[in-house]
């Protein structure tokens, strides 16, 4: 299998539901994209509401999804936020970088990012940047992708009492 890509989809109803089941799974299974397990559908779809705000009509975040050829499943997805911040426009922030648990250890992840950089280049961006929750050997991942560790707040994460994790900056310089 692989995978199809679409920037910038249209966010009917349907793929409302996609991104939310996407999120809720991959967060479910561990996943640390900004929820810690236990996580509900409706707990995503409040959460989502906030992203979706910002990929309307006029905004100037841009969704990036990935769909499995053949199945036309969602695979995974993330999301481009402009920082609305002239100073910080040649720049974007990546966010919500996920693949679905069923999916996930075949590369699709390292594609999906692949994929960002590609349409980053073709922006004429100068840089990419994410933070990530420490303790989960995302700055490997990110490493392979040619990102880079440029900041470490120690302990900036309780995900539970006595758990707490660092948020770790990386940055992929496209100049
Ligand atoms: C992180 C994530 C996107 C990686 O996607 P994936 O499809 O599983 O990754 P790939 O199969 O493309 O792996 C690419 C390489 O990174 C490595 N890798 C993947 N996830 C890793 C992890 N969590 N820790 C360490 N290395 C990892 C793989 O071993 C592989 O290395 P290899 O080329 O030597 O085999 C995916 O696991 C995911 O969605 N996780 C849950 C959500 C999440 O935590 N997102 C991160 C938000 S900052």
């Amino acid at each position: 299998m692989t995978l199809t890509f679409a920037l910038h989809p249209p966010l009917d109803l349907g793929l409302r539901e996609e991104f939310i089941r996407l999120w809720t799974d991959a967060s479910n299974a561990g996943g640390a994209v900004g929820f810690v397990p236990p996580v509900t559908v409706d707990q995503a779809r409040a959460a989502a509401e906030k992203h979706f705000a910002g990929l309307g009509p006029g905004c100037p975040d841009r969704l990036l999804i990935a769909r499995e050829v053949g199945s036309g499943r969602l695979a995974g997805m993330l999301i481009f936020e402009d920082m609305r911040f002239p100073l910080m426009d040649h720049w974007r922030l990546l966010k919500l970088v996920m693949v679905h648990p069923d999916l996930q250890g075949r590369g699709y992840g390292a594609e999906l990012m692949g994929e960002a950089e590609r349409i980053a280049r073709g922006w004429g961006l100068s840089a990419l940047r994410l933070t990530l929750r420490g303790g989960l050997g995302l700055e490997k991942f990110y490493g392979r992708c040619g990102y880079t560790e440029v900041g470490r707040v120690p302990a900036a994460l309780r995900v539970a009492p006595g758990d707490d994790r660092d948020e770790v900056t990386m940055w992929l310089d496209l100049r």
